[in-house]
């Protein structure tokens, strides 16, 4: 059993595929009024070192739905690693408890803490890797698709935390993933090497031709260009990024079939225009949605199942 949700390279393409088909059947039991409140009395811890919206009304929603509650803890109010360090608050975090989810900077902060905490953990984002969203993000092109067989994903911008979880998830799948990302963007090699050890050489494709690879993609999918953290490199990256946005154009290349992704906060005008935002409006909503119903069956495995299995 899985104790903690950190990075999709833990678990198995089965477990992958599993959890992805767990939370669209969840969602229709929830939906119907069926789905069971199968965290009664259990609370969520939420550490947050950065701002954020979805993640958080989506995980404290999602304890409310199975019958539990979620308390948010601010940077200031805790302190992590300066008031306390993390061991601490991993370890009294876990006595009064029943599950830790973090949005940190430090990968190694979100590893620590499940390293310490005696319950489960959940990476709601560290600088290093976003699974959650690329949970969601899969099981919103199944959805639409019917299936992930066959489905290529296009990723156009940052080698970021969000391109890296794709990148794994896909791997585990068996969908081919693209990123089209300016020289010094790519995603770390290392990272690159054990996707493709994962998926095998062809699943995890690095271009600097977007257009090229829109013609063979059915998802294309854009981040921001500056994540949470890299505020001083706005004004460098929005030079760099010029070419590597979803606009009209590139939109002209793809498949008419093609959707559009966006895990959100937009900028448009930059990573993606607004006509192209909002053309795609619905398939971006219902993704940002998923992160509710994928965390929701995450929450109730982890927690009342007592781990990925
Ligand atoms: N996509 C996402 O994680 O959004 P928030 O930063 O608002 O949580
Ligand atoms: N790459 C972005 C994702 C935001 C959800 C960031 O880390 O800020």
């Amino acid at each position: 059993m899985l104790k903690d949700f950190i990075s999709i390279e833990d678990l198995n393409s089965e477990q992958v595929s599993g959890l992805i088909d767990r939370a669209i059947a969840d969602k229709a039991l929830f939906r119907a009024g069926q789905l069971p409140t199968s965290l009664s009395g259990r609370t969520l811890a939420m550490i947050f070192e950065k701002p954020s919206l979805r993640t958080r009304v989506s995980f404290e929603v999602a304890m409310t739905h199975l019958g539990g509650h979620a308390i948010y803890l601010a940077p200031a109010d805790i302190g992590l690693g300066s008031r306390e360090p993390v061991i601490d608050v991993a370890r009294v975090l876990g006595r009064m408890c029943d599950g830790i989810m973090a949005r940190t900077f430090a990968h190694d902060t979100v590893r620590q803490l499940a390293q310490h905490a005696q319950v489960p953990v959940i990476n709601a984002l560290s600088d290093m890797l976003h699974p959650c969203q690329a949970m969601a993000d899969l099981m919103t092109v199944k959805e639409h698709f019917g299936t992930l067989d066959g489905q290529t994903l296009l990723f156009v911008g940052d080698g970021n935390n969000v391109a890296c979880s794709l990148a794994m998830a896909c791997a585990k799948v068996g969908m081919k993933f693209i990123i089209a990302c300016p020289d010094n963007y790519h995603m770390p090699a290392d990272f690159l090497t054990t996707v493709r050890a994962i998926g095998g050489d062809d699943c995890c494709t690095v271009t600097s031709d977007a257009t090229e690879a829109a013609s063979r993609s059915s998802v294309l999918y854009t981040d921001t260009w500056v994540s949470m953290g890299q505020e001083d490199e706005k004004h460098q990256r929005i030079k760099d990024f010029e070419n590597f946005k979803i606009d009209a154009d590139l939109m002209s290349a793809a498949p008419d079939n093609a959707i559009v992704m966006h895990c959100l906060p937009a900028y448009r005008g930059l990573e993606i225009t607004d006509d192209v935002f909002e053309k795609h409006a619905e398939t971006i909503m219902s993704e940002a949605e998923n992160r509710l119903h994928f965390q929701r069956t995450l929450l109730h495995t982890l927690i009342a199942d007592g781990g990925i299995g």
